[in-house]
C-alpha cells in the first residue's frame, strides 16, 4: 500500500482525451493493488498560453517538481504556430524536461503480434514481431544549444548550436548500456561523426563507456545510414543510443514502422525516480475531441510510470498484459482497424482494457 502524487499535464489536442483514460486505468490498478494515486491537473502548453498567457507557468513547474511523477498528454497545435519560438507550447515540454533533469528518453518501438499486419513494411522484412528500444538524449544538443539571429556575409542568418559535454554523453551511454544488459545486449550508437566534431566526440566517449560493458556488442552508425537500415533490416537493432535531435527523428521513423504511433509510450528519466511519461504521438489536432484517438499509448505510458518511477513491476505487467489481451481479442480504434473491423471510441477502448484488468 503506497501513496503516489502524480501531476497530470493533459495539454492540447488529444492529450485530455487520452490522459482521462490512462487515469482510469491507474485508478483501477490502485483499487486492485491497494495504492492511492493522487492526481493534480497542471496547466501547460497551448492550454496555458490561452488561459494565462505563458506556456509553462511557474506554479505548474513547481507542482511537477513536487510530485512523484508527471503524466503528460500532448502539447502544441496549429493554433499556436504564430507564437515566437520561445513562447510556443512545445517550450513547455522542453522546459519541463530541462528543469526536471530528464536527460534520458526511453522509447520502445514494439510490434504487437496481434498487429503484425499493421506495419507498412513487408512482412518478410519486418517479421512477426519487433522490439527496439531507442535511448534518446533529452536535455542537451541542438535543442538546448546557443541560438539566435545575426548578420552574416549573405545578410541575416539564423543559427542553432549542437554541443555535447562528456558528462552528458557518458550518462546517456550508461543508460543505454544498462538497458541493453537486460535485453539482447546489443547497442547501436548513432551519430554523424563523418561530418560533425560533436559526433566524433560522442563516438569516442561511447567507446570509452563500452569498456565497462564487455558483454555488450557495440556498433556505430551514421544517422543517414541508420534511417535506411531501420527500413531495410529493422531486426538488427536492439538498443539504439543517440542524440536529442537524431533521436527525435529516428523515434518517429521507428514508431511508424511498427504500424501505429498511437500505441507507443515513452519515459523521460533523470537521476532520481521523478520522471515524466509521454506518449510518442503528438497532439493530433485533426482528430482532437472526436473520441477517435487511441488511448493505448497513454495507457502503456502509465505502465512505464509504475515500472520506472514507482518500482511497481507487477502492476505494470498487469497493464501491459491487459493491453495485449485487448488487442488479441480484436478491439481496434480507428488508427489500427483494417477494413470491416468494428471501430471503438477512445473511451470504449479503455473500457476493454479495464475489463481485461480483471
Ligand atoms: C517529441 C516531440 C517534441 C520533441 C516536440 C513536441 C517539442 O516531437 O517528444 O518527440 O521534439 O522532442
Ligand atoms: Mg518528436
Amino acid at each position: 500500500m503506497a501513496d503516489f502524487k502524480i501531476a497530470v499535464v493533459s495539454g492540447d489536442g488529444i492529450g485530455p482525451e487520452v490522459t482521462r483514460e490512462s487515469r482510469r486505468v491507474l485508478e483501477k490498478i490502485g483499487s486492485i493493488y491497494n495504492h492511492t494515486f493522487e492526481f493534480t491537473e497542471v496547466l501547460a502548453g497551448g492550454a496555458a498560453l490561452d488561459q494565462v498567457g505563458e506556456c509553462l507557468p511557474k506554479s505548474s513547474l513547481e507542482t511537477c517538481l513536487a510530485s512523484d511523477s508527471v503524466l503528460l498528454g500532448a502539447v502544441g497545435g496549429p493554433k499556436w504556430e504564430g507564437y515566437p519560438g520561445d513562447q510556443r507550447p512545445e517550450m513547455a515540454l522542453l522546459g519541463l524536461r530541462k528543469a526536471m533533469g530528464l536527460f534520458a528518453n526511453l522509447r520502445p518501438a514494439i510490434i504487437h503480434p496481434a498487429l503484425s499486419d499493421a506495419s507498412p513494411i513487408k512482412t518478410n522484412i519486418i517479421g512477426k514481431s519487433l522490439d527496439i528500444l531507442i535511448v534518446r538524449e533529452l536535455t542537451g544538443g541542438i535543442y538546448f544549444g546557443e541560438r539566435g539571429r545575426r548578420m552574416g556575409a549573405l545578410g541575416e542568418e539564423a543559427y542553432d548550436v549542437e554541443a555535447y559535454s562528456e558528462t552528458e554523453i557518458r550518462r546517456i551511454a550508461v543508460t543505454a548500456f544498462e538497458a541493453a544488459m537486460k535485453r539482447k545486449k546489443r547497442v547501436t550508437s548513432i551519430d554523424k561523426s563523418n561530418v560533425m566534431e560533436s559526433g566524433r566526440f560522442w563516438r569516442s566517449i561511447v567507446k570509452d563507456v563500452a569498456k565497462n560493458y564487455p558483454e555488450i556488442e557495440l556498433n556505430h552508425m551514421f544517422v543517414d545510414n541508420a534511417a535506411m537500415q531501420l527500413i531495410k533490416s529493422p531486426q538488427q537493432f536492439d538498443v539504439i543510443l543517440t542524440t536529442n535531435m537524431f533521436g527525435d527523428i529516428l523515434s518517429d521513423e521507428a514508431a511508424m514502422i511498427t504500424g501505429s504511433i498511437g500505441l507507443l509510450p515513452s519515459a523521460s528519466l533523470g537521476s532520481s525516480t521523478l520522471g515524466m511519461y509521454e506518449p510518442v504521438h503528438g497532439s493530433a489536432p485533426d482528430i482532437a475531441g472526436q473520441q477517435k484517438a487511441n488511448p493505448i499509448s497513454s495507457i502503456l505510458t502509465a505502465a512505464m510510470m509504475l515500472r520506472y518511477s514507482f518500482a511497481l513491476n507487477e502492476e505494470a505487467d498487469a497493464i501491459e498484459r491487459a493491453v495485449e489481451d485487448t488487442l488479441n481479442s480484436g478491439c481496434r480504434t480507428e488508427d489500427i482497424a483494417t477494413e470491416g473491423e468494428t471501430v471503438l471510441t477512445t473511451k470504449q477502448m479503455c473500457d476493454e482494457v479495464l475489463k481485461h484488468l480483471g
